[in-house]
């Protein structure tokens, strides 16, 4: 929805509040991301490479008198109701919690002086690999901050909401999502040190080269389980490396030849646990390797180590399926198209391709004709830019009606 029609409908879901603290609203938007290459490396403590998308999570709202907070959700047709004057309880809709839990780490640093009322809106799909969630909480923080005429560092607030995510829908993310959500740059994509949180912004706003997102419109239901599995994989794998290298706290820390030694003739560490730590090794190198090029505007390598990057997603990780697979190959299939890996967790959502600008419509027709026939389903292929990180949105008061 654009603002204009969410204000019209914050006034239609609280008709009591119309007319009623025109200065006092507020307005704030945090997008999805789309990772370009760096995945499942941020929890052990490697480098991601992410970019906000042009698609965003808005929430709309009024200041209250007391400590309620009043929230509802456009997707979920569904109002909530909850108050911050002591701890939150992790009740509720599912979907209510990211929001629940942003706002309790607000109260927590003491930011939550009122409650407010508010909409939330969002054209990031949901469950499809593009930080739905992420946005989500990052605009609940910062609209509980709008709220109460509060800020807080962007660090902070990113961990803040991760914190959220691992304490109320229970999700054990890293840090990427929240990180890139919150401080994303127009035309820029950030290289992110996950060990050290620092940042480094590379441009990508060459008119001629597009990114484009096709989304499987599949979510297999193992990708919770799974994902902490992962992690727990790479812990094992850090613990056996370890014996021999104790310098090695995360896998960060460890290089190929380290891991080939801690497996040793094969008896020291099973199959499974070495291929999870080679896909991380790998795909923390293939990482930096990628900023680089793409810094030097060197596309065609920048696909190259896309399509290394889904490979080993695919045989060494295990977090691809069939549908991503098969539009990782369509996308390889089609003249212009760099590119093309799974992005995300998993197991489902998006593909995330690297293209010649004139290839976009050739690529989404590829899908559109191929896509269907070879799974039975349709996948939703659009082109997206570098967008701006979660700010406050200018509302103007002419729009309140
Ligand atoms: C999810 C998590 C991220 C990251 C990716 C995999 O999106 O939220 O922290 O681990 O999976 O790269």
């Amino acid at each position: 929805m654009v603002l204009r029609a969410i204000e019209q409908r914050f006034h239609e879901v609280f008709p009591e509040l119309k007319g009623a603290g025109k200065e006092r609203v507020f307005a704030v938007r945090a997008p999805g991301r789309v990772n370009l290459i760096g995945e499942h490396t941020d929890y052990n403590g490697g480098f991601v490479c992410p970019m906000a998308i042009d698609r965003e999570m808005t929430i709309v709202g009024v200041p209250r008198g007391d400590t309620k907070i009043r929230m509802h959700s456009t997707l979920a047709n569904q109002t909530v109701a909850f108050d911050a004057s002591a701890e939150i309880a992790k009740d509720g809709p599912p979907w209510s919690l990211y929001a629940k839990g942003s706002v309790e780490a607000m109260r927590r640093r003491g930011k939550v002086k009122c409650g407010f009322d508010c909409l939330a809106d969002s054209s990031v799909p949901l469950g499809g690999g593009l930080s739905s969630s992420a946005s989500f909480e990052v605009a609940t923080a910062l609209a509980t901050l709008a709220a109460n005429d509060e800020s807080l560092d962007r660090v902070e607030l990113a961990l803040a909401c991760q914190w959220a995510e691992h304490t109320y829908p229970g999700v054990p993310c890293g840090i990427m999502d929240q990180f890139i959500s919150a401080m994303g740059k127009k035309g820029y994509a950030m290289l992110l040190d996950c060990r050290d949180q620092s940042r480094r912004y590379v441009p990508l706003d060459d008119p001629n080269v597009k990114i484009v997102i096709s989304n499987t419109n599949v979510h297999h239901e193992l990708a919770a389980g799974e994902y902490g599995k992962r992690r727990a994989q790479c812990e094992a794998a850090v613990a056996a490396i370890q014996k021999k290298h104790a310098q090695v706290a995360l896998l960060r820390d460890a290089t190929m030849e380290m891991l080939d030694d801690a497996r040793g003739g094969g008896d020291e560490m099973d199959d499974v646990t070495y291929r999870r730590a080679r896909h991380v090794i790998t795909e923390i190198a293939r990482t930096v390797d990628f900023a680089a090029d793409l810094e030097n505007r060197d596309y065609k390598r920048c696909g190259e180590r896309m399509y290394s990057s889904h490979t080993s997603l695919r045989d060494d990780y295990e977090v691809s399926c069939t549908e991503l697979d098969i539009l990782v190959e369509i996308a390889r299939g089609v003249q212009g198209v760099y590119g093309a890996r799974m992005t995300g967790g998993g197991f489902g959502g998006c593909i995330v391709a690297i293209v010649e600008a004139t290839a976009v419509e050739k690529l989404t027709a590829a899908i559109d004709a191929e896509y269907p026939k070879r799974t039975g389903k349709k996948a939703t292929t659009f082109a997206t830019v570098a967008s701006a990180g979660a700010g406050k949105l200018e509302w103007r008061p002419s729009h309140v009606v």
